[in-house]
Formats: C-alpha cells, structure tokens, sequence
C-alpha cells in the first residue's frame, strides 16, 4: 500500500464504554475504515483497560476490522485469545518482546497482520532486523497509556523516515500507522502514515461522521489546514 491512501482508525479509549456497542456502531457508519483497540495491563503501562471478551463484543457491533494494539508485557501469553476474539491486527511493543522475531510469526500464524509498536523514546533502528517479517509498524507518537496527549514533533518525523527506509529496502507493503494525538487540525502532519489512529479527535466529536470527513479532506490536502 502506499501514503495515497489513508485508513481512519477511531481508538475506542476515548469512547463512552458504558455504551460501547453504540459507540463503535456509530462510528462503523460513520466511514471509519479499522476499530482501535487499545489494551492496557497496567504493568508496561499504569492503566489497565480491556481484554479479549470486550474485544470479541467490539467485534459483533462492526463488521470493520479490530486493529489490537496490545500495551501489555509478555504478550506472547495472550496472542490467541485476542486472534479468537477476532482480531485481524495484533500489534506488540517492541519493548516488551525479547523474542520478537518468533513472536510475529506466531502472530502470523494465528492468521493476523502482525505488528510492532515502538515507544517515543525507541529508535526505529530497533525494528531494522525484523522489518521484512511484519505487515504493520505502529509509532507511538504520544507515550501510551493515555488519549488526549499532544504528539511528539521527534516522533511524527519517524513516519516519514520509515516510508522511505521501506521504498528503500523494496517492501513498501508494510503499513505505518501512527498513534496518539492525531487531530484534524494537525493530521496533515502524518499525511506519511497509511493508517491514522485518533481517538479523543474523534469520540470528542459532536458529528462522527464529519469528523471523518474532515480528516479525509485536510490529509487530501496537507498543506492546508482544516477548518
Ligand atoms: C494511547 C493509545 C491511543 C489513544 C490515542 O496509549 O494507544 O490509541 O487512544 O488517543 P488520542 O487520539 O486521544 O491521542
Ligand atoms: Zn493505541
């Protein structure tokens, strides 16, 4: 895939959860292209948020596919149960993963996208080993464990400089998608990334769907910014 396309990823940690189905419902209408789900252990990160029986409900309210971003250490231990529930991307930190180049082909092998998320404060040359045996690579551009941040100038560059290292190394298929204060007056500046993730930009929204239509228009046209 290339940047010519862009894929709207609303992060379900900013939605109502005492109407979840709702919410994700509504956003599945409203031209949402993947559901975020944000899962949190309060080990790797503070805050403990949702497991693989909330996942598997998220997934009988859209028909879209659920984008599992797991912010938990040894997530080894808890693949499958999120492949069951119905994940099409599993994305792991590479912070967490000791044995990441097993751990995606297990991802892989459960029949997922597999992903790598890296932290603000890792450099992308940690994923240079393994970038030929991933489909997805997840920048954090906030530190994770909460929505509502403001992106990290330092880490929005590193979409730019993965596209080019993929065009590089001839494997321009592996998404970048970004993550963690993505707004529609500054979305323009992931306009690199294939998938965009925002999650209070658009639950903080009063119209869902022109949010979303917003953030289509201001990535059509980076440069400009949105009204
Ligand atoms: C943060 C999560 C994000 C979060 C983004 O740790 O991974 O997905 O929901 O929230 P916003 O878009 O509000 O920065
Ligand atoms: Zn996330």
């Amino acid at each position: 895939m290339t940047s010519g396309r862009h894929l709207i990823a609303p992060s379900i940690l900013s939605a109502d959860f005492a109407r979840l189905g709702e919410e994700v419902s509504s956003v599945t209408a409203a031209g949402a292209d993947w559901i975020h789900v944000d899962v949190m252990d309060g080990h790797f990160v503070p805050v403990i948020t949702l497991g693989p029986a909330v996942t598997k409900a998220v997934g009988r309210c859209t028909d879209l596919p659920l984008d599992v971003h797991l912010m938990i250490e040894k997530p080894e231990r808890h693949l499958e149960a999120f492949a069951k529930a119905g994940a099409s991307v599993l994305t792991v930190h590479q912070e967490t993963c000791p044995h990441l180049h097993m751990t995606l082909r297990t991802i892989r092998s459960l029949g997922c996208k597999a992903g790598v998320s890296i932290n603000p404060g890792t450099s992308l040359s940690a994923l240079d080993p393994v970038l030929e045996h991933l489909d997805l690579v997840l920048i954090m551009t906030v530190n994770p464990g909460w929505g509502g941040q403001a992106a990290i100038p330092s880490a929005i560059r590193k979409a730019a400089e993965l596209r080019e290292t993929l065009t590089n190394r001839g494997i321009p298929d592996v998404l970048i998608e970004v993550d963690g204060g993505v707004k529609v007056d500054n979305i323009g500046d992931f306009a690199s990334a294939d998938v965009l993730v925002s999650g209070s930009g658009i639950f903080g929204a009063s119209d869902y769907e022109a949010m979303i239509r917003s953030m289509r228009a201001a990535l059509a046209q980076p440069g400009r910014a949105a009204s």
